[in-house]
């Protein structure tokens, strides 16, 4: 058996002696913690914790001082584009102008853009650019992250994406979950026959998906100008039938309907959510699927926000994550969603730290072992700097205050 004790630590964050699925409502605005303790981690989980006077004395491996930093889990980001081929600041030159997401779409750029350049990319470029985006969140605190296709936009494309996907899985220490996302774009080749693309979709590149195991989950962007509600519902069922659980983009644009079509077909999370009002929110109330806002997106877009606040009021979770993507989110920096989530939503720190971490681990279907620091739960956390409290990560908004990061119970 390996041990690795954590000592001097300032403040033990999140901490969960029950662990729970998810947090809700006003459950949001607690962390537990303990200060001036120790963490013991074994064989890769988390062992146990307390006061400092209480850590073991003897018969640990590896000790670790802390000095005085805080220790917390590490984000679960779970909806990120990361794998993608060249970058989009060209083309974000026309959003300064003031055209629009979908004006520029429509133009031929955004999703079709990265996808003409993902095609003329090999599998090893893309990896080898994916892999430098997964060491630069590692480092930031990022311990699990979703990544979905949805550049490929034919089947070879999307299937090239989804053994990137596998081949990050099998040599980061990141836990990764993969989402098949064909249904990001009409290709420009369909255009004017959607419904043919959404059928190569449901007969051929959701039946290939899944005889090779490539994926966990099935997306579709079901909003104004990309797939309709009825595009959605076939899509879901056939990827349902293959084993695929779905999480979809739905609301960004409008009132598309994509949040009540998720619930009904057990999405485990319907993220964006800009457009969101009462009937969205009653569908929501009492369903298993997870509130996912993106606010780099909206931050990034100038778009409305979705209502976190009246989402919380109403007793519904709400998870966070990053959109690392190239069109309209170009980080997957997740100390900088806590800082979007307090200044732009409100939420205070501790509603932030739960909808990134407890809260997206149970988005990716991991909750039970990640996103809060819980005896046998895997061992993802971080020590940050010498810092005042946790409340401190919010609010200095460009700061770095992750020092050393531990995955698996192992210096990552
Ligand atoms: O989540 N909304 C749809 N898809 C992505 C954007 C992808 C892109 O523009 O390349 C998103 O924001
Ligand atoms: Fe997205």
């Amino acid at each position: 058996m390996k041990s690795l004790l954590v000592e001097n630590i300032k403040r033990l964050v999140q901490v969960e002696d029950t662990p729970r699925r998810w947090v809700a409502g006003e459950e949001m605005a607690h962390l537990q913690c303990v200060d001036n303790a120790y963490l013991l981690v074994e064989n890769g989980k988390f062992a146990a914790w307390g006061p400092a006077d209480q850590a073991p004395q003897a018969g640990v491996d590896v000790r670790v001082d802390a000095r005085d930093g805080l220790v917390l889990p590490s984000y679960c980001d779970s909806h990120t584009h990361l794998v993608y081929a060249g970058s989009r600041e060209i083309e974000y030159i026309d959003k300064i102008r003031g055209l629009s997401y979908e004006e520029i779409a429509k133009r031929g750029g955004g999703i079709n853009n990265s996808a003409k350049r993902l095609h003329e990319a090999s599998e090893d470029e893309l990896y080898s650019d994916a892999m430098g985006r997964i060491e630069e969140i590692k480092q930031r605190g990022t311990g699990a992250v979703e990544i979905k296709s949805g550049y490929g936009l034919n089947t070879a494309d999307e299937l090239k994406m989804l053994r990137v996907i596998r081949r990050i899985k099998e040599t980061t220490p990141l836990e990764v979950r993969a989402n098949f996302l064909g249904a990001h774009a009409v290709p420009l080749e369909y255009k004017g026959r959607q419904r043919e693309y959404v059928d190569l979709i449901i007969n051929e590149m959701i039946p290939l998906v899944a005889a090779e195991g490539l994926a966990d989950f099935v997306d579709v962007f079901c909003d104004q100008g990309f797939f309709t509600v009825e595009d959605t519902e076939r899509i879901l069922t056939q990827g349902i039938k293959y084993g695929l659980r779905p999480k979809i983009h739905a609301n960004e644009l409008t009132y598309s309907g994509g949040i009540q079509a998720g619930v009904k077909y057990g999405a485990l999370s319907v993220d964006h959510l800009e457009f969101t009002g009462d009937a969205e929110i009653a569908t929501l109330k009492g369903s298993e699927t997870m509130p996912t806002i993106l606010p780099g997106a909206a931050f990034f877009l100038g778009m409305q926000l979705a209502p976190a606040r009246k989402m919380i009021a109403a007793g519904l979770p709400i998870a966070m994550a990053s959109d690392y993507n190239p069109g309209s989110s170009p980080s997957g920096d997740m100390r900088f969603i806590v800082s979007l989530a307090c200044i732009q939503f409100r939420l205070v720190p501790e509603e932030a730290l739960n909808a990134t971490t407890l809260n997206t681990a149970y988005a990716m279907g991991i909750e039970e072992t990640h996103g809060t620091i819980a005896k046998g739960k895997v061992a993802n956390f971080y020590i940050t700097h010498p810092i005042p409290g946790y409340e401190y990560l919010p609010y200095a908004y460009t700061g770095q205050p992750v020092k050393e990061v531990y995955l698996k119970g192992e210096r990552a």
